[in-house]
C-alpha cells in the first residue's frame, strides 16, 4: 500500500495544489498581519496630503514616465541610507495612489530629493540635465516650460483621493484647487511635487 507522502510525491496534481497551500499559508501569515499593524497603514508624524498644484505636478510626474528612471523607495541599507537619507517607511506612503515605489534606477531614487536642490536647479535640469550634470542622459523636458494648467480637474482629483481614499482633504482645500493651479505651467507643478518629496520624515 502506498503512504500518502508517496502519493503526494509522486502524483504531479497534489504536489502542485498542496505546495501551492503550503506556500499561501507562509504568505498569509505574513502579510495578513500588516494590513492591521499601526506602524504599516496609520500616516507618519508630519504628513500632509499633497497639495493640489503638488498632485498636478505627481500626474504629470507619472505621465512623462519619470517613474520608468526614479524609484522612490529607500532601502534600509547603509549605502543607501548614506546617499538618499532615510530609509522609506511605510506610513509616508499611506496616502499615495497608485504608488510609484519602483525598483528600477537608471537615475537617483527621489524618494527625499524634497528640498536637496532649490526650484531653479530643478528648472535648468529638467530644461537640459546636461547643463548642470554634464554626464547626464536624463531626457530633457522643455515642453514643461510652456504648457500651462486650467485646474479644470484638480477639484475632482482632491475630492476622489479624500472620498475613495480616506485622504484627509478640506472642502476648503477643494473649493480652492482650481485658482490653486490654474495659469501655472506643468514645470510649476513637477517643481513643487518634486520638492515635497519625503518632508515628512527626513
Ligand atoms: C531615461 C531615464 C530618466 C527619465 C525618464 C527621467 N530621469 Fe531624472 N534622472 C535620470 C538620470 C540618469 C539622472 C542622474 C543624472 C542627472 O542628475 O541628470 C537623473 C536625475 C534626476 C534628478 C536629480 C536627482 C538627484 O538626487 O541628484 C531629478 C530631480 C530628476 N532626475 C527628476 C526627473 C523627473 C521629474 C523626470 C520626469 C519629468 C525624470 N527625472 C525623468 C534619468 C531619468
Amino acid at each position: 500500500m502506498k503512504s500518502r507522502h508517496e502519493l503526494v510525491e509522486k502524483n504531479v496534481t497534489w504536489l502542485a495544489l498542496l505546495t501551492v497551500v503550503a506556500i499561501s499559508f507562509g504568505g498569509l501569515v505574513e502579510i495578513v498581519p500588516l494590513f492591521f499593524q499601526q506602524q504599516t497603514n496609520e500616516p507618519v508624524e508630519g504628513l500632509r496630503p499633497y497639495t493640489a498644484l503638488e498632485m498636478e505636478g505627481r500626474d504629470i510626474y507619472i505621465r512623462e514616465g519619470c517613474h520608468v528612471c526614479h524609484s522612490q523607495m529607500i532601502r534600509p541599507f547603509r549605502a543607501e541610507t548614506e546617499r538618499y537619507g532615510h530609509y522609506s517607511v511605510a506610513g509616508e506612503s499611506v496616502w499615495e495612489h497608485p504608488f510609484l515605489w519602483g525598483s528600477k534606477r537608471t537615475g537617483p531614487d527621489l524618494a527625499r530629493v524634497g528640498g536637496r536642490y532649490s526650484d531653479e536647479w530643478h528648472r535648468v535640469h529638467l530644461l537640459d540635465p546636461r547643463a548642470v550634470v554634464p554626464e547626464s542622459n536624463m531626457p530633457a523636458f522643455p515642453w514643461l516650460e510652456t504648457n500651462t494648467l486650467d485646474g479644470q480637474d484638480s477639484a475632482n482629483k482632491l475630492r476622489l483621493f479624500r472620498d475613495r481614499f480616506g485622504v484627509p482633504y478640506t472642502d476648503a482645500d477643494i473649493d480652492g484647487a482650481e485658482a490653486a493651479v490654474k495659469g501655472k505651467t506643468e514645470m510649476d507643478a513637477v517643481i513643487a511635487y518634486l520638492q515635497s518629496l519625503g518632508h515628512a520624515l527626513k
